[in-house]
C-alpha cells in the first residue's frame, strides 16, 4: 500500500482503492500554484506513473478551492526582477505537469473541481481527461480583472474545450460562472452538488478500472492527438497507435472481447465491457 503522507509540501496524496486523491494543498493561499507547488507537482505525477496501486488519478483541492490560478505573489510578483533564465525554468515546470505531464498521462485523470477555479487552473482543469465539477464551484478568466491576457496555455485550454462566443465573453468580460453553466459549455463532463462530489466522483473512477488500462491509455491519448492532425495524417497515426495498443496489450483484450462476444457468448459490448482476469 502506497504510503506518501507529508512527502510533498504543497500537494497532499492518498491512495485509496486504486485511486489516487493528489490534494492541491495550500488552502490560506486558495491552493494558488507556486512555483514550489509546480515542482512538486511534477514529482508527484511521475510518481503515481510508476504507482502500481494508483490505477485512476484525481486532482482536487483542499477546503473551498480547487486552485485560485498561478499564484499572483510568488510565480508573478517576487519573480519580476529574477534572471530571465530563473523566470524560463519556471514556466518551464509549470507547463511541464499542467499540460504536458497531465495530457498524456499514463493513467486516466479526473479533475474534481470542489470550489474556485480561476485563470491559471483552467489549464490542468482541460489537461486532464475529465473533469466533475461542484454545481457550487465557481470558475473565471480572471486575467482581464488583474490586468493581463490569458497566460500559460489557458487560451488554448478554452478553445478546445468551450464554444468561440462562451470562450471570448469570459476571456474579455472576467465574468465569474458556475459548475452548472461550465457543463453547458462543455468544460467540464458534469456537476453535482458538492455534498455529492466525491461519490460521484469515486462511481467514474471505478468504471476506468474496469477497463483495461492500455486500451484506455492509447484510446485517451489518440483522440487528443488527433485532434491536431489533418484526416490522411490521421488515418496513418490512428491505425500505428491501434496495432501499437495490440501489440503491447499483455492481457490480450481484443481476444478476448471477440471470443465472450462471439464464442462464450456473456458479452454485450454495446452495453457492457469485457470481463477481465485482473
Ligand atoms: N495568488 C496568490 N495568492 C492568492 C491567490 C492567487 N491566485 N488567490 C488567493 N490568494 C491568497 C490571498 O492573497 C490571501 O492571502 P493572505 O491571507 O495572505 O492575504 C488568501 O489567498 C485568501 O484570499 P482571499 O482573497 O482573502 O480569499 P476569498 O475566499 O475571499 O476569495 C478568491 C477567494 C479566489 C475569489 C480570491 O482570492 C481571488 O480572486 N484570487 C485570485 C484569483 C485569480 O485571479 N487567479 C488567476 C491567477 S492566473
Amino acid at each position: 500500500m502506497s504510503n506518501y503522507q507529508d512527502r510533498w509540501k504543497t500537494v497532499a496524496v492518498e491512495v485509496n482503492n486504486g485511486i489516487a486523491w493528489v490534494v492541491l494543498n495550500r488552502p490560506e493561499k486558495r491552493n494558488a500554484m507556486s512555483p514550489t507547488l509546480n515542482r512538486e507537482m511534477i514529482d508527484v505525477l511521475q510518481t503515481l506513473e510508476l504507482d502500481h496501486d494508483a490505477e485512476v488519478v484525481v486532482l482536487t483541492g483542499a477546503g473551498e478551492s480547487w486552485t485560485a490560478g498561478m499564484d499572483l505573489k510568488e510565480y508573478f510578483r517576487e519573480t519580476d526582477g529574477q534572471p530571465e533564465i530563473v523566470q524560463e525554468r519556471m514556466r518551464r515546470d509549470a507547463c511541464d505537469w499542467q499540460w504536458k505531464l497531465l495530457r498524456f498521462y499514463n493513467k486516466p485523470t479526473i479533475a474534481m473541481v470542489n470550489g474556485w477555479c480561476f485563470g491559471g487552473a483552467f489549464t490542468p482543469l482541460v489537461a486532464c481527461d475529465l473533469a466533475v465539477a461542484a454545481d457550487e464551484a465557481i470558475f473565471g478568466l480572471s486575467e482581464i480583472n488583474w490586468g493581463i491576457p490569458p497566460g500559460n496555455l489557458v487560451s488554448k485550454a478554452v478553445a478546445d474545450t468551450m464554444g468561440h462566443r462562451a470562450a471570448l465573453h469570459y476571456i474579455m468580460t472576467g465574468d465569474p460562472f458556475n459548475g452548472v453553466e461550465a457543463t453547458q459549455m462543455g468544460l467540464v463532463n458534469k456537476s453535482v452538488p458538492r455534498a455529492q462530489l466525491r461519490d460521484e466522483v469515486i462511481k467514474l473512477a471505478e468504471k476506468l478500472k474496469e477497463k483495461n488500462p492500455v486500451v484506455l491509455r492509447y484510446a485517451k491519448n489518440g483522440f487528443k492527438r488527433c485532434r491536431e492532425l489533418t484526416w490522411e495524417q490521421n488515418e496513418d497515426y490512428l491505425y500505428a497507435k491501434l496495432d501499437q495498443c495490440i501489440g503491447r496489450d499483455q492481457e490480450k483484450g481484443r481476444a478476448e472481447g471477440l471470443k465472450q462476444f462471439l464464442d462464450d457468448k456473456t458479452l454485450k459490448p454495446g452495453l457492457q465491457s469485457y470481463k477481465r482476469n485482473k
